[in-house]
């Protein structure tokens, strides 16, 4: 695809992708399904600054689930080692491509190293804004929600909130996305068409955009076609044109 295609193109604000398809991926190579997690996770790596050079501000993407617990201690284990490793090197990335980075979830669960090095990593990226990477790490829509509006509580009861009606406006200011606009375009890898509690409030008006590659092959040339399709779109807020 040519750089002036490329030009030609809208670009959406926010793109958030659920990172899918790393287990079957090395599945299909006679491969553990760990190799599928660092092989993808050096994807997200390339992808980053694929994403930081074309000019898009804002990039989330999911990581590991609320859910995700649920798999095999060994697995579990993997994921956590590779985040160990990742969340080290990311913030060479940070500096390249000039990028704040956010962790969104609840850091709670993880152990208290990866705990430390998220703290390094958002404290010493929090000036740098030519682009807003956020990683979902132990995040679940719901329990997004859930602690959002445990907070809303305690403030409501401590005298911190006015009394009366937690609008929107409100409520979104105790989410871990904070004063990021919701996303433009949401893309899930790998053939699954579900949301797997991926940011169940944000998504409210975005596009979808699903594909069956698997997340270790995605790339430049899917992303386009991903944002080709999304140029596609007649995009409505309830209103009518
Ligand atoms: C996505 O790949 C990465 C994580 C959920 C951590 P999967 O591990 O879900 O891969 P599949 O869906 O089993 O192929
Ligand atoms: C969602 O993928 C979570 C991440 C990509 C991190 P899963 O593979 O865990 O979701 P399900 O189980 O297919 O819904
Ligand atoms: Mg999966």
């Amino acid at each position: 695809m040519s750089e002036q295609y490329t030009e030609d193109l809208k670009l959406p604000q926010h793109i958030a992708i659920i990172l899918d398809g790393n287990g079957r991926w090395a599945k299909k190579r006679k491969m553990p399904r760990g190799y599928g997690h660092i092989v993808g996770c050096d994807n997200l790596e390339k992808m980053c600054d694929i994403i930081a050079d074309m000019g898009i501000k804002y990039l989330t993407v999911y990581a590991f689930s609320t859910e995700n617990w649920k798999r095999s201690e060994e697995e579990v284990k993997g994921l956590m080692d590779l985040f160990r490793k990742y969340l080290k090197r990311c913030l060479k990335k940070a500096k390249r491509n000039q990028m704040r980075i956010r962790i969104i979830g609840d850091p709670s669960a993880l152990d208290a190293d990866i705990q430390e090095s998220i703290r390094v990593l958002e404290e010493s990226t929090k000036d740098y804004d030519r682009m807003f990477f956020q990683i979902a790490l132990n995040y679940g829509g719901r329990d997004e929600i859930e602690r959002a509006v445990t907070k809303i509580a305690e403030d409501a009861r401590s005298g911190k909130l006015p009394e009366g009606r937690i609008t929107g406006e409100v409520f979104e200011q105790y989410l871990d996305t904070a004063g990021i606009p919701d996303p433009d375009l949401m893309i899930r890898t790998s053939g699954e068409l579900r949301l797997s509690n991926f940011l169940l409030w944000q998504l409210a008006y975005s596009e979808f955009y699903f594909t069956d590659v698997p997340w270790p092959d995605f790339n430049r040339d899917e992303l386009m076609k991903a944002i080709e399709k999304y140029n596609g779109r007649d995009r409505r807020f309830g209103d009518a044109k």
